[in-house]
């Protein structure tokens, strides 16, 4: 048996050594038949327009209400954000069409292989992570994917398998890419921090926007006890995730260590603090698991899936350093390209890991 057959059984105990923060919870990449479920958990939904478009007091109301539900479980759901549903639901039928009208050879030219800090590029299904045979295809688009006007010799070919594919993503890129700072300023507010610290380092930041392709289950991929994708968490400052229609979120509950079936209604956006998140602020933001699991009910796994989720990074010459006021600091500064490659090495292979 390989590292990534035994992943269907292994518990992250075994890839603690790549983490960069503290986490103390204990879960198995997979499924397994002696978890619990937690029916009782609601994430909580925060009116984004409250920070966008209201008064001094609407805006510390929302930083509150989003700084608690980060803190207590690491997820929340976005309403009032201004993101057309119709944009959620075109970019859902060009995720599609992307992975139904290309071949996999042509998929292949365009394997993923790290830039900078960022695994970018396509991945053949089972082969997400090095670790478990996540049933999913999937393809990452960082910054430099898109025709942004900011490279001269920018080739759309050099990233996309076809043209019309690049202008979709490229709103939905520019549509999340405008929520970045109003998050990063209400967080910052939360933890008593000048709003605007992160200001010039996430203006023109660098993205990863991963588009998920989980096809409909076969007999023996639905048997052979993998997960759609693996429970893990997140390496970036936090995740805009648009409402996926069929189910599958799993959220890990620390407080009960009971996970919890996340369903976001259409049109809104889960949003996740990930590790950078954790690291600069001093453990206050959790980076919590979470995984994708197969549909409960057997006719939903003949369906196939789709979503779009979109990370958040600094570019890679950036220091991630303790934010100020949050007490003594857990970790030393590090720059971001080491502190992202050493925790994604568990994914990749050790010699991901950018260590000069
Ligand atoms: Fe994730």
């Amino acid at each position: 048996m390989d590292r990534k057959a035994e992943g269907v059984h292994a518990t992250n105990a075994e890839f603690l050594r790549y983490d960069q923060v503290g986490k103390t919870q204990r879960y198995h990449l997979a499924e397994s038949a002696e978890e619990a479920f937690d029916d009782e958990c609601q994430i909580r939904t925060c009116d984004l327009g409250r920070w966008l478009a209201g008064s001094p007091e609407d805006r510390r109301a929302f930083a509150r209400e989003l700084g608690e539900a980060l803190e207590g479980i690491g997820f929340a759901i976005l309403e009032g954000h201004g993101v057309p549903v119709s944009l959620y639901d075109e970019a859902a039928e060009k995720v599609l069409e992307l992975f139904a009208s290309t071949t996999l050879e042509e998929r292949m030219r365009h394997r993923a292989r790290r830039h900078g800090s960022v695994n970018q590029g396509y991945f053949p299904i089972k082969e997400t992570s090095d670790i478990h045979p996540d049933l999913v295809e999937g393809w990452v688009f960082c910054r430099r994917a898109f025709d942004l006007g900011e490279k001269p010799d920018y080739r759309e070919a050099e990233f996309w398998p076809r043209p019309g594919f690049e202008p979709v993503f490229r709103r939905l890129a520019h549509a999340h890419e405008a929520l970045i700072l109003p998050v990063m300023q209400a967080l910052l507010t939360h933890l008593g921090c000048d709003p605007g610290l992160y200001d010039r380092r996430l203006t023109g930041t660098n993205f990863g926007l991963r588009l998920n392709y989980y096809p409909p289950l076969t007999a023996t991929d639905d048997l052979s006890g993998a997960a759609r994708l693996l429970g893990h968490e997140d390496v970036d400052l936090f995740t805009f995730l648009p409402a996926p229609e069929v189910e599958g979120l799993q959220v890990l509950n620390r407080a009960n260590m009971k996970w919890v079936r996340l369903r976001a209604p259409r049109g809104t956006i889960v949003l996740n603090t990930g590790d950078y998140m954790q690291r600069i602020s001093n453990d206050v933001f959790p980076s919590t698991t979470h995984r994708v699991a197969k549909p409960r009910e057997a006719t939903l796994r003949g369906l196939s899936r789709v979503s779009f989720p979109l990370a958040v990074y600094v570019w890679e010459d950036e220091m991630l350093e303790v934010l100020p006021g949050l007490g003594a600091p857990r970790y030393p500064p590090i720059k971001a390209v080491h502190f992202h490659t050493r925790t994604t090495s568990k994914f990749y292979g050790d010699d991901y890991a950018v260590t000069e």
